[in-house]
């Protein structure tokens, strides 16, 4: 009898209605003689003696709440024509959507922290550019095939104004203003005039490295790089130098390292082959130091560039470099909690 008593209180006092018809369903259903509070005042036959004081009082008090409650409902909307909207408190609650970083974001964050526990800092240079910090600055010979407009999105009118198609200048505009020491990565987008598909897009993410210094040497850029690869792919990845060439960098490399998805083993990634190129390097040329007012004969140093979207194809298996523009939550919502 307590427990029902009890319930009843409960669900009284969370009564709502919208209208005077709706009062008078909620009266005759709690109040009526068949109503379910008289239903428990017929009940109190059967109460033992010893319980007849303490129930009857607790019979009297429910009954008087279920009046005054019907009563307080019958003003309000007299008075007003309409209930006060009131909130449930007990509804759920709607599930708040949270944004996830993006994974180009991810990545690049992970790479800038990773060389910033061997000492480098994080700068930025423009998108819009011009030849000379492109292209000129950097040894391209006047002729060279990259600046060509099939690569380059030249602004109309003004050859001179373009979109950078690399990081690297941000190197000759931070050499031309500053004297060694520099140790920096420079991450951000660039642009090249292809053909958009799975494997080639039009904009795209790198970001460079730079050190110069007195005696730096191609051992430090070796270790530099086997400590981001290890640190990027895990502590058994391998790294190895290819001889290669850009205008910019005297010697050149390639670096490749054992295919993180076999383990070197050999598998479709990679082509059998063991290892997946990642980046380009090399010690800077003397010419790209004197362009940028750095005496060559005091001042040597490395520099490598990176694609943060082949970075994170390798880290996550992205087959199509498209979805990293397209702003679908689904894809974007795979790498919730990835870092
Ligand atoms: N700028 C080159 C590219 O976009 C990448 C690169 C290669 C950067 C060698 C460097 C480097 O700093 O030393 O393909």
């Amino acid at each position: 009898m307590k427990v029902r008593i009890k319930q009843l209180t409960d669900e009284i006092n969370a009564l709502y209605a919208n209208t005077m018809d709706e009062v008078e369903i909620l009266r005759i259903k709690y109040l009526s003689k068949k109503g379910e509070v008289s239903a428990l005042f017929n009940d109190f036959r059967n109460v033992p003696n010893d319980e007849k004081r303490e129930i009857g009082q607790l019979l009297n008090d429910l009954k008087n709440l279920a009046q005054d409650k019907i009563n307080g409902m019958k003003e309000t909307l007299s008075a007003t024509g309409k209930m006060e909207k009131r909130n449930d408190l007990t509804r759920t609650a709607e599930p708040v959507k949270l944004g996830t970083r993006h994974p180009l974001m991810l990545v690049k964050q992970e790479i800038a922290e990773i060389f910033s526990r061997i000492g480098f800092t994080i700068s930025e240079g423009p998108e819009i550019e011009d030849d000379w910090h492109v292209f000129g600055a950097l040894n391209f010979p006047p002729e060279h095939p990259a600046r060509d407009m099939q690569d380059t999105f030249f602004i109309e009118k003004n050859p001179d104004v373009l979109l950078r198609t690399h990081t690297s200048s941000v190197q000759t505009r931070i050499m031309s203003s500053q004297q060694p020491p520099i140790r920096m990565i420079f991450p951000g987008r660039v642009y090249r005039n292809e053909a958009i598909s799975y494997r080639a897009h039009c904009f795209f993410h790198q970001v460079e490295g730079l050190y110069i210094d007195k005696n730096v040497s191609f051992a430090d850029l070796k270790q530099a790089l086997l400590y981001f690869a290890k640190e990027m792919f895990g502590a058994d990845t391998q790294i190895r130098l290819r001889p290669s060439y850009f205008p910019f960098t005297e010697p050149s490399a390639e670096m490749d390292i054992s295919c993180n998805l076999c383990g070197g083993e050999g598998c479709a990634f990679c082509k059998y082959t063991g290892w997946v190129e990642i980046l380009g390097c090399g010690m800077v040329d003397p010419n790209v130091l004197k362009n940028c007012s750095i005496d060559p004969e005091i001042y040597s140093g490395y520099a490598f560039g990176m694609g943060v979207e082949r970075i994170t194809n390798l880290k996550y298996q992205v087959k199509d470099l498209r979805l990293f523009s397209e702003n679908d939550v689904r894809f974007l919502e795979e790498f919730k909690g990835a870092y």
